[in-house]
């Protein structure tokens, strides 16, 4: 999708989208083109359902009298409620309804008052628009080789008109850099498990070197020299070499704080359960058991490519979980990183295994002033929480409100769950210092005790996003399938509270 900026001018060809408010009040520019077209627009408005609530949308086909060849209204409801987020949601709905009229270029007239719209400057709800626009057509097509053209969507450039189209150019900048990871992330949980497997899923991260992130990726040998004994116990039962890897971005200005932030993912790129193998029923939903380290990675490209002004460490562990004859058995004793022992208890509770590792080894050798992984931990959080809000773990107060603000200001809602020593008790195991599924009820808070022995103190969080990697229901910026959640949530933490 080609998105650009312009002036405004009413001489476009293609669809030509305008405002209308609360109470079918015509913006500026739906009056004029109103005027042009003689009286087309009031006519249509006076015997239709559209009254200009936000998100409403109403199309005026080949009308006389411009050069457009369609006019759709959209509507914003009452101006003093318009907020960036009702932007975004509106370039979605614009994008998604023209995609499918056939047309492939729309322009979108967006009019300020006094430079506002709302409670937004002009600049940034014309950059909000594009901004749905983006992140409202992703699709993810690339094995579809015999749809017909008729059934694509038809859009093909956006272009933005407003009062000052440089400066919506200029804000616009890193919204579009955020989107490609957001798009990133989405590729990556979309792509089914014979291609995206430990050293393909490594090597798109690798990718992220052109933008001036640094790489390591480890594999086997590397990792059994670390002594990463519980990722390693999961990844036996595959032919699949599994990887970890290492992304820094170092965007701190000289003189500002060099401690990084860590983000870990859980990079299990298809979960069968192991030995304690799951149902048929549904599994194929594991290829986005790498849903964390997704996300990891497209927050890393989006934080690289906004030139983000904070050191900012990604660390992905990668493996796949299948029952074979070298697969760990329940009742196997692994020895951690940290030196802890885990009875595996039940080969299907494996994210924390990898995660167990990842988190120490993130904490030992970068002492990040936070941690925060991200897992399509447990099936239970979709029990507490359903597709609504990620489950946040945190013993840092502070550190989950500043996660939970910067969810609320993204719309990717997170929910504070408790963390409390007396879980514990439902993880003891007679033989090791752990076992790694609980009893008793409370999966996902036993699941976050679990990973809380491997951050050493360290100010960390867990966000538990099984229920929101994947979507079955489409929304104006988030079409069904990989959402990319986390990404514009970890973005807006960093921008906030971690930037020079
Ligand atoms: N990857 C699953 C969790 C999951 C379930 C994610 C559904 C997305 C949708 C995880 O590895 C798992 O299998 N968890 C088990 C834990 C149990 C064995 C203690 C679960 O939730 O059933
Ligand atoms: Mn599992
Ligand atoms: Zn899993």
């Amino acid at each position: 999708m080609k998105i650009s900026f312009s002036e405004i001018s009413l001489t476009k060809s293609g669809a030509l989208a305008v405002a209308v408010y609360a109470d079918r009040k015509l913006s500026r520019s739906a009056q004029a083109i109103d005027k042009k077209i003689g009286g087309a627009i009031s006519k249509a408005l006076k015997n239709s359902r559209f009254k200009g609530e936000k998100g409403q949308l109403l199309g005026l086909n080949a009308p006389a009298g411009v050069s457009a060849s369609r006019v759709v209204l959209f509507g914003l409801g009452k101006v003093a409620e318009i907020t960036d987020l009702k932007l975004q949601a509106v370039g979605g709905k614009l994008a998604g309804h023209i995609g499918g009229t056939g047309e492939s270029q729309l322009a979108i007239i967006v009019d300020a008052e006094r430079g506002k719209v709302g409670g937004v400057s002009a600049a940034d709800a014309a950059a909000d628009i594009a901004y749905g626009v983006k992140l409202g057509s992703y699709r993810f097509d690339k094995y579809r080789t015999t749809e017909k053209p008729e059934k694509k969507p038809s859009l093909k450039s956006v272009n933005v008109m407003v009062k000052g189209a440089a400066a919506a150019k200029k804000a616009y900048a890193a919204c579009d850099k955020i989107a490609d990871g957001v798009i990133c992330t989405r590729d990556l949980v979309s792509e089914p498990a014979n291609i995206l497997y430990p050293v393909s899923l490594a090597a798109e991260a690798k990718k992220l070197s052109k933008i001036g992130v640094k790489v390591e990726v480890m594999g086997r040998a590397r990792m059994e020299k670390l002594g990463m004994g519980a990722l390693l116990g999961v990844a036996q039962g595959s032919v699949r070499e599994p990887q970890f890897v290492v992304m820094q971005w170092n965007g701190a200005p000289r003189g500002a704080d060099q401690k990084p932030v860590a983000f870990v993912g859980k990079g299990v790129t298809f979960d069968t359960g192991g030995i304690s193998i799951k149902p048929s029923a549904g599994m194929g939903d594991m290829k986005w058991d790498m849903g964390g380290a997704g996300v990891v990675v497209g927050l890393m490209r989006a934080l690289a490519g906004r030139k983000a002004r904070a050191n900012i460490v990604g660390i992905i562990g990668c493996v796949e979980n299948m029952p074979s004859g070298t697969a760990q058995r329940p009742g196997d004793v692994v020895k951690s990183m940290s030196g802890q022992t885990i009875e595996v208890d039940n080969t299907d509770a494996e994210g924390r295994l990898v995660l167990a590792d990842a988190l120490w080894y993130t904490q030992k050798r970068f002492k990040p002033k936070a941690m925060i992984d991200l897992a399509t931990l447990t099936g239970a959080i979709i029990m507490s929480l359903g597709h609504v809000h990620a489950g946040l773990f945190s013993s840092d107060d502070d550190l989950a409100k500043a996660i939970y603000k910067a969810g609320q200001d993204e719309d990717e809602l997170v929910w504070r769950m408790p963390l409390h020593e007396e879980y514990d008790g439902n993880i003891s195991s007679d033989i090791a210092d752990v076992k790694n599924v609980g009893r008793d009820g409370g999966g996902s808070i036993t699941a976050a005790q679990f990973l809380k022995r491997f951050t050493n103190k360290t100010v960390w969080a867990h966000l538990d996003i099984a229920g929101m990697t994947w979507s079955k229901k489409d929304k104006p910026t988030v079409p069904r399938g990989g959402t990319g959640f986390g990404v514009r949530l970890l973005d807006r933490l960093v921008a906030d509270n971690y930037e020079a």
